[in-house]
């Protein structure tokens, strides 16, 4: 596990960029937080690692928006969802079990549907108007 304190949103996506540098086919990134957290600005900086060109912004309505870069990088919003079980009805099983790299917004919202193997990602609001990121790769290692 490792906590990362930011100030501002250049330097939350620039530990996505450092995360995004680590990542494989096939890994998934599970982020969760309040709304305004630093999510999507996260996801921006795992997706410029991934050399995706396009802008990436919040799939909230689109609920899954799928990139080219070195490989696919899928971009889920879950924020929509009420239940897991609706988690398993979008059919994402493919993506998050190909070529790509898939980072799920609001992941809490698929509860036990999400994949174990999930890096998962969490943003705090600090007192000071920062963010603390902490990062816990499921085998529980630091990332
Ligand atoms: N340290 C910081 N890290 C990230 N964002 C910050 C930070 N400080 C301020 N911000 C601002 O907070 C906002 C974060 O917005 P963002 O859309 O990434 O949040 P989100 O978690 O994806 O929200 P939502 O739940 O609505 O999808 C941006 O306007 C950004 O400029
Ligand atoms: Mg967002």
């Amino acid at each position: 596990m490792s906590e990362i304190r930011t100030q501002d949103a250049e330097e939350t996506r620039d530990v996505g960029r450092r995360l995004g540098g680590t990542l494989l086919p096939g890994d998934i990134v599970a982020l969760t937080g309040p709304l305004g957290a630093g999510k999507t600005v996260f996801a921006q900086g795992v997706a410029e690692s991934l050399g995706v060109d396009e802008p990436v912004t919040s799939p909230t309505f689109t609920l899954i928006c799928e990139y080219e870069g070195i490989m696919p990088f899928y971009h889920m919003d879950l924020y929509r969802l009420d239940t897991p079980d609706e988690f398993a009805w979008l059919g994402v099983e493919e993506m998050l079990n190909g070529n790509g790299v898939s980072l799920l917004e609001w992941s809490e919202k698929a509860g036990e549907e999400l994949p174990d193997r999930a890096i998962h990602v969490g943003i705090e609001l600090s007192y000071d108007g920062g963010r603390i990121i902490t990062i816990i790769r499921s085998d529980g290692e630091a990332a």
